[in-house]
């Protein structure tokens, strides 16, 4: 087996970074990759991203020869073209459309339960933004309504970029927003999310924290 030519900055908890993992693990390129644990928050830069992501940002993948590529939208475009398997964006056409604009409501739900996780677990709680907190919780909710509603069978097709997406961020809440209790009012998501969580590589990147 080779060496790894490229370079994940990563930390087990992103759910971008986890986004990323799985499509490596989905299209058979793990060994291409060398993981650099990366602890940070909005408070606490990790130095070393930092030179490479002037952001601070994970997930930054840097390349063989040196490039730097950023944020998980960009990687996984990279990494989906450099594989030989059915490709887990579409190339062209409404199919891409649809479902990169899937991918980007997942990831609208995550950059919401994010900013509600650094909001809860960073500012003294006399701090806490109670209505913001309330704005970023009813987003998740009017997306994930959104998923339950029109999305289910699109989801259940392929496992691709926008399942990917969709199942991260599902993940990101049962690991940080628990209180959330999305399944209540998303049965069928719940379903298709219980059948995907099996896979290999969601069962490989559950996040250890
Ligand atoms: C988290 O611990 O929830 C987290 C870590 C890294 C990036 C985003 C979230």
């Amino acid at each position: 087996m080779s060496a790894p030519s490229m370079t994940l900055f990563h930390n087990p908890a992103s759910p971008f970074v986890r986004k990323v993992m799985v499509l490596l693990h989905e299209t058979g390129q793990l060994n291409r990759v060398a993981l650099q644990p990366s602890q940070l928050s909005p408070v606490s830069p990790d130095a070393a991203l930092n030179q490479d992501n002037p952001l601070g940002k994970i997930p930054a993948l840097r390349l063989a020869d040196g490039t730097v590529l950023y944020d998980s939208r960009v990687i996984l475009e990279y990494l989906d073209q450099q594989h030989v398997g059915n490709p887990l964006i579409p190339r062209e056409g409404s199919a891409r459309w649809r479902r990169l604009t899937l991918a980007a409501l997942a990831d609208g739900i995550l950059e919401a339960a994010v900013m509600i996780r650094y909001e809860l677990a960073l500012r003294a709680p006399e701090k806490h933004w109670a209505q913001w907190l309330d704005a970023q919780r009813e987003k998740i909710r009017r997306a994930l309504a959104v998923l339950e509603a029109d999305n289910i069978a699109e989801l259940s097709c392929h496992f691709d970029v926008a399942a990917i997406s969709v199942a991260c961020a599902l993940g990101y809440l049962d690991l940080r927003h628990p209180d959330l209790q999305w399944r209540d009012a998303q049965p069928q998501l719940a379903a298709w999310y219980a059948d995907v969580s099996q896979r290999p590589s969601m069962q490989a990147s559950v996040p250890q924290v």
